[in-house]
């Protein structure tokens, strides 16, 4: 039995009080084994960021219990985010200095990053002379420089064509291969999930929970096109759809 990476027990998110109060997310129970490569889809709204932001430990559950492996999640963001004044090789270095590593070990692991991400040679270059994969590229070399067990991805390629998201995934996929990370992905783009995932979650909203979920047995690597990836799509959407319509008759 492979040991749970994290583990979220009944929790809750509750913003604001009294009459303001919104309860985003509510008794979300959910173990994400060591290794797995986990899509959570849903609606906009339905409490997706939100539970990255609990497993990151960005803030705390209203109740309910979150666990990570010691070393915590490292966390990347839909907006890559990058530090405009730092070069390429620095902000992939920033976890590295703020862990306290010397200039030479940074400098070997920065390396190492940037050949993982195949942005070899663009160290000494500036975030705006990148095109925007390149730059999630960046952000995705800066998040591995966290060391990390667990990578948190929120609509990582959502602004990107679809040709680009194309070679991401194909990316990501070799870095999740290379690395035995736990990844846990959000995206509201169905294939993407049945693209890259062994396991599917689909929330619903108001309250963000846990509606359903696919365990994808296809062989990989799988290309976004193919019919069986097309297949599966359609059940998760009719899933989804369904799911909507039971938002909607509760709203
Ligand atoms: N800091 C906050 N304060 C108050 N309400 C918040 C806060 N963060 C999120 N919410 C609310 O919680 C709900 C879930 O938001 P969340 O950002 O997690 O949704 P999402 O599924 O990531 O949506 P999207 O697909 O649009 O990114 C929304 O109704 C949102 O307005
Ligand atoms: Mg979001």
């Amino acid at each position: 039995m492979i040991s749970p990476a994290v583990v979220l027990d009944h929790v809750q998110k509750t913003y604001g009080q009294g009459a303001q109060a919104h309860t985003a997310l509510q008794s979300v129970s959910l173990e994400v084994p060591a290794g797995e490569f986990l899509c959570l889809l849903g609606a906009s709204g339905c409490g997706k960021s939100t539970l990255l932001h609990l497993i990151a430990g960005l803030e705390p559950p209203t109740s309910g219990s979150v666990s990570v492996p010691a070393g915590g999640a490292a966390m990347m963001f839909q907006d890559p985010a990058l530090f405009p004044w730092l070069s390429v090789a620095d902000n992939i270095g920033f976890p590295l200095a703020r862990k306290g590593l010397g200039a030479t070990a940074q400098k070997a692991r920065v390396q190492e990053l940037l050949a993982m991400v195949n942005l070899d040679g663009w160290g000494h270059r500036q975030p705006h002379e990148l095109s925007g994969g390149m730059r999630q590229r960046v952000a995705l070399a800066r998040a591995l420089a966290q060391d990390a067990r667990v990578l948190l991805m929120d609509e990582p390629f959502a602004a990107l064509d679809a040709m680009m998201r194309d070679r991401l995934h194909d990316e990501i996929e070799r870095v999740w291969r290379e690395t035995g990370l736990t990844i846990v992905f959000v995206t509201h783009n169905v294939r993407e999930a049945a693209r890259l995932a062994d396991r599917v979650i689909v929330l619903a909203s108001h309250p963000g929970r846990i509606a359903g979920e696919f365990s994808v047995k296809l062989p990989r690597p799988r290309r976004i096109d193919a019919p069986e990836v097309a297949q599966l799509s359609r059940t998760i959407t009719d899933s989804l759809r369904s799911v909507l319509r039971g938002n909607d008759d509760a709203s």
